[in-house]
């Protein structure tokens, strides 16, 4: 007995709507895609999609404040802001995630998910 090819073993690609392509710059939409709901952002071109639940108490992490951080330096003393819009702090209790890689930036252990964008015929899609 032959063995299942690896890509059959793969769940299909799972894919929802998510409106007109149309957010203008630091917008946002959140839209129902269920089991999630997920926030689609728009940001220096570029879209990024996010689960709305906050991995700490379940807020709706996607009705959050989008700012920036600290970037990461050497020198003692002097600081560089950064990532402007690319962060989302947590509208409970601040917490800040990453809108690209859906990571916590203060701990490696806690992140978000985060969904691929996908433009078509000026309609979005959400793929996970
Ligand atoms: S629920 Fe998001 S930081 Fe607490």
């Amino acid at each position: 007995m032959n063995a299942p090819e690896p890509s059959a073993a793969l769940p299909p690609a799972r894919r929802w709507p998510a409106g007109p392509a149309d957010l203008a710059p630091g917008a946002r939409r959140i839209v129902e895609a269920s089991p999630f709901s997920i926030g689609i952002f728009y940001v220096d071109g570029r879209y990024h999609a996010v689960r709305n639940h906050c991995p700490h108490e379940g807020a709706e992490l996607c009705r959050g404040k989008l700012t920036g951080t600290n970037l990461p330096n050497d020198t003692p003393g002097t600081y560089e802001w950064g990532r402007d819009n690319l962060i989302i702090r947590c509208p409970w209790h601040q917490w800040e995630f990453d809108l690209e890689t859906g990571r916590h930036l203060a701990s490696d252990r806690c992140r978000v998910r985060v969904f691929r964008v996908i433009e078509e015929n000026g309609a979005l899609f959400v793929e996970a």
